[in-house]
């Protein structure tokens, strides 16, 4: 019997983020920019990568230790060959309430109008799809790749009609590059269905030139919407929820549910690490427990050592129960030195 864990500051376990890519056809200057991940990038040879009876295997004492969500991150996590093989595989999963997990995936949209119906039918529930901008060029700028919205935007409905709602858009802000797209996306995602939560620009990684003044508060973003919509602020759907989450508001003040919802994920002005129960599995199978980490657990060498399941549930909780990050609340009053900058994770390795 393994029951659930707390870490040491008393944090449970509860999402499990599983990177599998750490690929992406994408070159957005925030994650991936282009002059560091060119033609010469050393990506990860295919024997590193966790197979998917691996990740399954993982995932299985995960959810026996609390984990009641997975999510399919990358890189972009389509351009993992046969990735519905590994969906069906964890929609088998069970909590030991005989619950089964929430089973989602971040992408960004690129693959989806092509993939959405035979991820549903392979048990994913939903889809959240990065999105930067409406506008054409601004989008084309930011993807860096001069990939066409309306190709995304395709993606979307794609998923809505697959049924893998509601659909979250997630739009990474940076001032002075998109933050004029704010309204626009507002307003094209109102009442739609579609859930838009705005992203700060993160420190994340050590290859993004990340500036605190490109950073935009989410607190300005409320305010610009507000300008034009009258908004609520709405209770959390979930302990340890990353986003703060708005409603559009009627005449009478009451939330509209059919004008719907925004969110705002303020890691850099509102760190949210103390209700943070997230892990990260790399695809080659470290296992991180902050984003910002520059150290993982080797998962892999235990699964491919001849370890019983015993040891490897054991080995887990040993991690969780060790765990003590809160960078996002520690940057604040300890910006971090280069030295460790420079040795951060990628993101396109660890998964958003
Ligand atoms: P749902 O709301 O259930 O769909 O999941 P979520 O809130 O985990 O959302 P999602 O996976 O879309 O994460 C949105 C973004 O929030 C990520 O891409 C990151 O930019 C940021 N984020 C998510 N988790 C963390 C975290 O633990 N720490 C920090 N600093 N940022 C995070
Ligand atoms: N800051 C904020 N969000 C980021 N993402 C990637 N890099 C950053 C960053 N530096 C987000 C993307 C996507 C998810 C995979 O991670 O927007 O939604
Ligand atoms: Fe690819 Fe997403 Fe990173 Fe953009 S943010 S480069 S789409 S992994
Ligand atoms: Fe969790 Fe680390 Fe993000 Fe804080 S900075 S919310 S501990 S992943």
């Amino acid at each position: 019997a393994t029951g659930h864990l707390g870490d040491r500051l008393g944090r449970p376990l509860r999402d499990l983020r599983i990177s599998v890519t750490d690929r992406c056809n994408f070159r957005c200057s925030y994650c991936m920019p282009k002059d560091v991940f060119d033609k010469d990038y050393a990506y990860l040879p295919h024997s590193d990568l966790l197979s998917f009876e691996e990740i399954t295997r993982l995932a299985r004492h995960f959810v026996a230790h609390g984990v009641s969500k997975i999510r399919l991150t990358g890189g972009e996590p389509l351009l993992r060959k046969n990735i519905e093989v590994l969906i069906a595989q964890l929609a088998q999963l069970r909590t030991p309430e005989g619950y089964t997990p929430d089973l989602t995936l971040t992408t960004n949209g690129s693959l989806l109008a092509r993939k959405a119906t035979a991820l549903k039918e392979a048990g994913l529930q939903r889809v959240t799809v990065s999105l930067d901008g409406l506008d054409d060029t601004v989008f084309r700028q930011m993807n860096d790749v001069d990939f066409p919205v309306a190709d995304v935007l395709h993606g979307i409905d794609a998923a809505l009609a697959a049924g893998l709602g509601p659909v979250k858009v997630n739009m990474v802000v940076k001032r002075g590059t998109n933050d004029q797209e704010i309204l626009p996306m507002a307003r094209h995602f109102k009442g739609t269905g579609v859930v838009l939560r705005f992203i700060e620009y993160m420190d994340v990684g050590a290859t993004n030139g990340w500036r605190m003044d490109e950073v935009l508060p989410s607190a300005q973003v409320v305010e610009r919407i507000r300008e034009e919509f009258p908004l609520l602020a709405l209770d959390h759907s979930t302990p340890g929820e990353t986003a703060e989450r708005w409603g559009y508001a009627n005449p009478q003040g009451l939330h509209d549910t059919t004008a719907g919802e925004i969110g705002v994920i303020s890691s850099v002005t509102q760190a949210f690490c103390g209700s943070c129960n997230r892990a990260r599995l790399s695809t080659e199978g470290q296992l991180y427990t902050c984003l910002f980490a520059s150290q993982g657990h080797d998962l892999r060498s235990l699964l491919r050592g001849g370890h019983s399941e015993a040891d490897l549930a054991s080995a887990i909780a040993h991690i969780w129960r060790g765990r003590s990050d809160r960078y996002s609340e520690l940057r604040v009053s300890q910006p971090a030195d280069a030295a460790t900058s420079a040795r951060r994770v990628e993101m396109s390795y660890i998964g958003g």
